[in-house]
């Protein structure tokens, strides 16, 4: 069960006055990592399954910044565990070598991905069998 409980929701501190909301999320202090990328994902139908793969080096924050989907992460060993994301400062941590699956998106969500590295195809395991022979290997 070890790498999936380090799986984390994160509150980060949302700035409010009556302007409205303000969410910082600073490198090395809001999320542990060195953040050298981020992506974001939009116009997702409800019945769409994105992820779907486990990275070899790569951790990563997701925050549904506008409306709402589950993240379902799994660690090749039988254990699985699935997160609402639906505030936009609510982040949840996913380390390295995590399989995930993002779904259920809703009409309106962007999902805002923040990463520890540059995107790089060949740290992407996109097949769940030669994902679990890696995890086993590993163990
Ligand atoms: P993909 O990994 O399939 O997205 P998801 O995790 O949401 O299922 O990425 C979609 C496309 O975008 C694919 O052609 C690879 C490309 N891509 C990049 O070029 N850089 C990136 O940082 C990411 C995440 C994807």
């Amino acid at each position: 069960m070890g790498l999936i409980n380090q799986v984390k929701l994160i509150d980060f501190t949302e700035r409010g006055d009556e302007r409205g909301y303000l969410v910082v999320i600073e490198s090395e202090k809001d999320i542990d990592f060195n953040l050298k990328r981020l992506f974001y994902i939009y116009g997702s139908e409800k019945d769409i399954v994105r992820g779907q793969h486990a990275n070899l080096k790569t951790e990563f924050v997701l925050v549904n910044v506008m409306g709402s989907s589950k993240v379902c992460v799994k660690d090749g060993l039988g254990n699985e565990k699935t997160y609402t994301l639906d505030r936009p400062n609510l982040g949840l941590y996913i380390p390295k070598l995590l399989w995930k699956d993002m779904f259920d998106f809703s009409e309106n969500s962007v999902l805002l991905v923040l990463a520890s590295e540059f995107y790089d195809p060949d740290e992407y395991i996109r097949d769940y069998d030669e994902y679990q022979k890696i995890i086993k290997k590993s163990l």
